[in-house]
């Protein structure tokens, strides 16, 4: 496998960051993760936007223009042989003695990018769909940077694992007294779909803007399918007709059954079908352009 590191692109076995890395110390950084397929970046300038969001959001420097970025995007696809790929891109604010206050004067970013062979979601996973719990959203209140500091992450998707379950559907502000409200997946956006409506989360500071959530309501409206985007209560995610689990890796998933009991009918459903079928289309179309 090469990567890239800090300008150099290499094997991942010669890649070496010093141990005072920020992203090492504190997890001050942030990250993407780009699928490519047939060997090109999907929806790249949407991906390096909501990278200077999250370097804008984190008050770090990007290191490249948006011409550079691609320009070592696309050497680092053709480096690597897989023709569908996902890449992840990480800049930390780069090595200094350990202090939290940014380094003065700022110090060089590191910027390391890797890529990894992209695996479809088996056949079977899309016809049997995916087991979700409901966990507290007990995160910061910047979850629109994609920072890499994601413990809240990795334990909540670990309690869902825990339980048998591929992903926690996360609920903020829930007490004894109030319900709550969703905002997206340990590590991907979640719709909910209620009598032919398909409801979405708004993009604000609680949840990632995804790129794939962009994706699914842009193809659901040129498809004519009602959408609203609006606070989603939890009562109304126990009680969906479906569930549909969104990221880059995963592109569009059917959520089966939530805290051990089937949503819906327990089977991927018709708007899970439909909008499957159209990211299909929509990922070929653009695919084909020059
Ligand atoms: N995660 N929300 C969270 C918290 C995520 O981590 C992700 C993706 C998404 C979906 O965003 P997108 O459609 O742009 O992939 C939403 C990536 C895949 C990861 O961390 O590996």
């Amino acid at each position: 496998m090469t990567i890239y590191l800090n300008g150099k692109f290499m094997p991942i076995a010669e890649a070496y960051v010093p141990v005072l890395d920020r992203g090492f110390i504190f997890g001050d950084g942030v990250y993407e993760v780009i699928p490519v397929y047939s060997q090109r970046a999907f929806r790249l300038p949407e991906h390096l936007k909501r990278l200077q969001s999250s370097l804008d959001g984190i008050r770090l420097h990007n290191p490249h223009s948006e011409t550079e970025w691609t320009r070592l995007i696309n050497e680092l696809i053709a480096r690597n042989a897989a023709e569908d790929q996902y890449l992840y891109l990480q800049i930390t604010r780069g090595v200094a003695r350990r202090d939290h206050a940014f380094p003065q004067p700022p110090v060089a970013p590191t910027v390391f990018m890797m890529s990894s062979p992209l695996l479809h979601p088996a056949a079977e996973l899309l016809a049997s769909g995916v087991s979700a719990i409901t966990a507290s959203d007990n995160r910061w209140l910047r979850c629109d940077i994609k920072a890499i500091s994601l413990l809240p992450n990795v334990l909540l998707r670990q309690q869902a694992v825990d339980a048998g379950c591929a992903e926690a559907i996360l609920i903020r502000d829930e007490s004894a007294s109030v319900d709550g409200f969703m905002t997206e997946g340990a590590a991907s956006n979640i719709f909910v779909v209620k009598n032919g409506t398909l409801l979405a989360p708004p993009k604000d500071n609680l949840m990632l803007p995804g790129i794939t959530y962009d994706v699914i309501l842009e193809i659901a409206a040129a498809d004519r399918i009602h959408c609203e985007v609006r606070r989603i209560g939890k009562a109304e995610v126990l009680s969906a007709d479906e569930l549909l689990l969104t990221s880059s890796t995963k592109e569009v998933l059917p959520v089966t059954t939530v805290n051990g009991k089937p949503v819906g009918n327990g089977e991927p459903g018709p708007m899970f079908q439909r909008l499957h079928m159209l990211y299909q289309n929509y990922k070929r179309d653009v695919m084909r352009q020059p």
